[in-house]
């Protein structure tokens, strides 16, 4: 089954979120696709309690690879596994910008979420210059090696990982069907070559950057592109719902 994740970023309180979430349910209740939402901490608990009953899933945009302890602001797996999250991103090139995530920090992160019973979903990919500069296989197979590392067979079957070309994010620039499909393929071949066949066949690859309801089609039907994270068409209503069914 295609997922359709939908990353929210810093938008929509708490109030805004539930609307959303109620006007969405209805809409994607027959859909064949993975409906996952991932919103802002502080409105978790309000949309998990909105999804009960529902296909839809919440994820959450972050967590700290520590259980608990002494840092300030910071939100562990436990905390989230108990409000009931099934999904967590990490690795974002935004908070790999902003806020010094590192391939060591995802590789902790994704420990300690799957250890929780969690799903991460691990980002990656290159920026503009990489790109120009031929590099693109290169970085993403050295962050997903390093975001892996560890990790057992059973692990990473369960997996999800987003390839982001940063150059495609919230710029209106989608990659090429085809360049999307060249990366996942990228990974895909790395988790074969890092474990097996089975292993590479299981874990789920999305596309993210710039997906929306007149692209998503042309990229989905790539055979190694398993849906799409997508940003800012997912706080669109109507074309996050002509997205999960893109098929329709
Ligand atoms: O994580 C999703 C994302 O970074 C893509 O954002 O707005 O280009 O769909 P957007």
């Amino acid at each position: 089954m295609k997922m359709a994740a939908g990353n929210w970023k810093m938008n929509k309180t708490p109030n805004e979120a539930v609307e959303f979430i109620q006007n969405l349910k209805d809409k994607v209740k027959d859909a064949e696709t993975e409906v996952v939402v991932a919103v802002p901490y502080v409105a978790i608990p309000a949309v998990v309690e909105t999804c009960k009953g529902t296909n839809i899933k919440v994820g959450a945009q972050n967590v700290h690879w520590e259980d608990s302890g002494a840092y300030t602001g910071e939100v562990s797996c436990s905390m989230l596994k108990e409000l009931g999250v099934q999904y967590v991103i990490i690795g974002h090139s935004e908070r790999r910008e902003y806020f010094a995530e590192t391939d060591e920090t995802v590789n902790k992160k994704a420990h300690a979420i799957l250890n929780a019973g969690m799903t991460p979903i691990i980002c990656c990919g290159e920026s503009l210059t990489q790109r120009e500069q031929g590099v693109t296989k290169e970085h993403i197979r050295y962050q997903i090696k390093i975001a892996l590392l560890g990790l057992t067979k059973e692990q990473v079957s369960k997996l999800v990982i987003a390839y982001e070309p940063i150059w495609a994010i919230g710029t209106g620039k989608t990659a090429t069907a085809q360049q999307a499909e060249e990366a996942c393929y990228v990974i895909r071949e790395l988790v074969k070559e890092l474990y097996d066949e089975e292993t590479a066949e299981s874990v789920r690859i999305l596309y993210g950057g710039s997906v929306k309801a007149s692209n998503a089609k042309e990229l989905f039907d790539m055979p190694n592109i398993d849906g799409g994270l997508i940003g800012g068409a997912s706080l669109k209503l109507d074309e996050y719902v002509a997205i999960v069914n893109y098929n329709k």
